[in-house]
């Protein structure tokens, strides 16, 4: 662990996690003129932001089970803010994050799929969302590569993807650049409490000397629940919800696909460099990071029924990752019941869409500017605690007024 005991010169800021979403906290937060260090256990990015498929998509993703559609109203909110994040970040840390802006088809080969996606299409109009119907004739002229089979496909033409390996990296060296303290490997860390148990002191690091600091965020992703020092009655309930994703390269180079497709069972995104994303499983398997050959070939069954071209890429990897799920699939960001600690959790599928958005509210939280009305959507509280129903009107009112 490449760090030293500070605990003589409190840091205004400790963000635990250095995944997409701690790394744009840490940096929003600094912007702010707060003194920051981020903290990670393991490798910066290696947990689930290195797996993740980079789908801005609010509106191919949204689901008919997501809890009073609170998700859509920030994901809309938020993939409006990745252009010029990605532009910030360019400019500042001199990295492009790959942002396509080629939309996504979603695709139905058979009359079911065709019945299924109508549904899904009644829906998206329902929440007054951007997407098209396209005939078969359509679909395969802005998608060449698809399977001649197509019957029906919807456009969502504001779905989008970035890279989230260039993502983490450019928002590292933003970090660095901006004076932020990253310590990497640095083993298991836990929340430190004063005496009275009243507020945060900063964090117990591996060795058990204290890092002080004013106040603590927890960016862990799907280990969010597990960290140490915090009373029983503090924990929030994030689970791991296994993906896996294979990591494909056509050697003939970029172009066969535009944008991202997603059909039955599988999702393809492609990169810039001819390298595409196939995914991904949905998996209650707890902690469990281990690839079988099962999803693999189903992943791959899927992706050529899809697209046929596949068939010539390359297999570079099979990747697996953890989702931080919660009981209604909506993060948790903001203040928590403990005076000093912040949550940034629980962003389920959307870590990458969703991480400009929860910089920008956690850094209001932080600063005491807590005014962004979206951070009633994802309240912390909403899970435990007296504000549990209030959170609940407020949400309610919040998402009726989108329909
Ligand atoms: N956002 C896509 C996934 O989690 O698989």
């Amino acid at each position: 662990m490449a760090t030293e005991s500070h605990s003589e010169r409190p840091t205004d800021v400790l963000v635990v996690g250095g995944g997409i979403i701690g790394l744009a906290v840490a940096w929003r937060a600094r912007q702010r003129g707060l003194s920051v260090c981020l903290i990670e256990r393991h490798a910066i990015g290696a947990g689930a932001s290195r797996v993740a498929a980079g789908m801005l998509a609010p509106v191919s993703e949204v689901e008919f089970d997501q809890a009073r559609r609170k998700t859509l109203a920030l994901a809309l909110s938020s993939a409006d803010m990745w252009p010029s994040f990605a532009a910030e970040l360019a400019e500042l840390a001199g990295v492009d994050v790959g942002l396509r802006r080629a939309g996504t088809l979603m695709v139905a080969r058979d009359a079911d799929e065709a019945r299924e996606l109508e549904r899904q299409l009644a829906f998206r109009q329902s929440l007054d969302v951007a997407v098209s119907r396209l005939l078969p004739s359509q679909a395969r002229e802005r998608e060449p590569a698809l399977a001649p089979n197509v019957r029906l496909a919807l456009l969502a033409d504001g779905d989008h993807s970035v890279d989230p390996v260039l993502a983490v990296h450019a928002l590292l060296v933003a970090c660095r650049r901006s004076g932020v303290e990253v310590v990497e490997h640095a083993g298991d860390v836990a929340v430190a409490v004063d005496a009275e148990g009243g507020r945060v002191e900063g964090v117990r690091l591996a060795d058990g000397s204290l890092r002080a600091a004013g106040q603590v965020v927890v960016a862990m992703g799907a280990w969010s629940a597990l960290l140490d020092g915090l009373p029983e009655s503090l924990r929030v309930p994030v689970r791991p919800v296994k993906g896996q994703i294979l990591r494909l390269r056509d050697p003939a180079g970029p172009g066969l696909l535009n944008g991202a497709v997603r059909g039955a069972g599988v999702y393809i995104v492609p990169r810039n460099d001819g390298r595409y994303v196939v995914g991904a499983s949905m998996e209650e398997r707890g902690f469990d990071l281990a690839a079988t050959a099962g999803v693999v070939h189903e992943l791959l069954r899927h992706a050529r029924d899809l697209v046929p071209g596949i068939s010539e890429f390359q297999l570079e990897e099979v990747c697996v990752g953890l989702r931080p799920g919660t009981p209604d699939n909506a993060p948790l960001i903001g203040a928590s019941e403990l005076q000093g600690l912040v949550w940034a959790c629980g962003h389920y599928r959307n870590g990458i869409l969703l991480s400009p958005l929860t910089a920008a509210l956690t850094a209001g939280v932080l600063t005491g500017d807590p005014g962004d009305p979206l951070l009633a959507l994802c309240d912390p509280a909403r899970f435990h605690g007296p504000d549990a129903d209030a959170g609940l009107a407020l949400e309610r009112q919040l998402t009726g007024s989108r329909g």
